[in-house]
């Protein structure tokens, strides 16, 4: 069998530029009658023109070529006679599945009429088919009846592959605690099928299935990426990478997650320096939130927001702090998934903390007033 001189996987696609590499491989290796010259291999794309090259090298004189025939080797039908000529009685392509429409010999031409004939050469007997189909896939042999040397003949495996189209794409989904998909890779009409693989950092499981593809013959490979949704794996890029013996390189195909969650609320701006008369204190309510937040809310956890402090969205200002700012602030957040909230709890001292007099540590925020005044003054 053709078979047994396999190549090596190559992800290179074209037949073309394979075959000086499968003429060489085959000489070296010389697995098939050394007086006939094929391919191991020949591939070639669903409905595309293939040629199955095939010559005769042993120098002798001319005309000594009796007869040339194609045979398909592949069951169901044993060996079936595919094209055949001969110099008296001519041109022959007996097999119904290929016929004349899809097959004709290189060296005849289309237009310009036969060029063998008694007295030329007919070494080479190219066989060019034409539409090439997924049933046309199997083993062929070419052989040359000569006189006297009796007859010779070699063996190629037709393959017929076909480049699927890609595509990757995010689906969203809300935080839970299941293993949900949160991206999809599809390799559409390959032949063979494409391989998928996932580039991501975080821990996730790739869910692959097959079904036929819009072409007979052909398989479409979808993707699935899942993992439990976090609020962490949100904006997230992950890649799906697609490797097809078509393509020169694999396809990489970017996405983005998207987890929706409520927000994810902290409170910042309280210095543990608040006292009585500051002036411009300020909390902020800081948020990760998919999709961004609909709303703020303030309040304490006696209920209503001392007159002194004014919500402005996200930030809560305290012109003069005064007792009554000496309570716990409450930040709600609220976005089309749910809600969130953050406490801090405010003490109110009656002077300003010298950081000299308590010298044990620097500020927890930036730079404010207190800095300004503090160490050395
Ligand atoms: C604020 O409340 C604490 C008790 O929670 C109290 O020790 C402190 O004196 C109060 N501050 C003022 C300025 O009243």
């Amino acid at each position: 069998m053709a078979r047994a001189a396999a190549l090596p996987p190559s992800r290179s696609s074209p037949t073309l530029p394979l075959l000086p590499l499968l003429l060489l491989l085959l000489q070296e290796t010389g697995a098939q009658d050394a007086r006939v010259r094929m391919p191991p291999e020949v591939r070639g794309r669903l409905g595309d023109t293939v040629e199955l090259p095939c010559h005769l090298l042993t120098q002798g004189p001319e005309g000594n070529v009796s007869q040339v025939t194609w045979q398909r080797l592949d069951p169901p039908k044993e060996s079936q006679s595919v094209a055949a000529f001969h110099p008296s009685h001519g041109l022959s392509f007996p097999s119904p599945q290929f016929g004349k429409e899809r097959l004709s010999f290189l060296a005849m031409g289309q237009s310009t009429g036969p060029k063998w004939g008694r007295g030329i050469e007919m070494r080479d007997a190219t066989l060019v088919l034409r539409g090439l189909t997924v049933e046309d896939e199997g083993n062929y042999s070419c052989e040359f009846a000569t006189f006297p040397q009796g007859t010779s003949r070699g063996v190629t495996w037709l393959r017929a592959t076909a480049q699927p189209q890609n595509h990757a794409e995010t689906q969203e989904v809300i935080l839970s605690q299941e293993l949900v998909p949160v991206a999809r890779c599809v390799s559409t009409g390959g032949r063979p099928p494409a391989q998928i693989s996932w580039f991501s950092p975080l821990d996730g499981k790739a869910q692959e299935s097959q079904v036929p593809g819009p072409q007979p013959g052909t398989v479409t490979v979808t993707s699935r990426y899942t993992l439990v949704p976090s609020s962490q794996a949100d904006g997230v890029k992950i890649t799906c990478k697609v490797e097809h013996e078509t393509f020169e390189q694999p396809d990489l195909l970017p996405v983005t997650l998207s987890v929706r969650y409520p927000p994810e609320v902290s409170i910042s701006g309280y210095d543990d320096n608040w006292y009585l008369g500051r002036s411009e204190a300020t909390l902020s309510c800081d948020v990760r939130s998919n999709p961004e937040p609909t709303g703020y809310e303030w309040s304490t956890t006696l209920g209503v927001l001392p007159a002194s402090a004014i919500a402005q969205g996200p930030q809560l200002i305290i012109h003069s702090v005064d007792r009554l700012v000496n309570t716990t602030f409450i930040c709600t957040v609220t976005n089309a998934v749910g809600t969130g909230r953050a406490e801090q709890v405010v003490l109110v001292r009656g002077a300003q903390k010298l950081w000299n007099q308590t010298a044990t540590r620097s500020p927890p925020g930036g730079c404010n007033l207190t800095c300004l005044l503090g160490p050395g003054k």
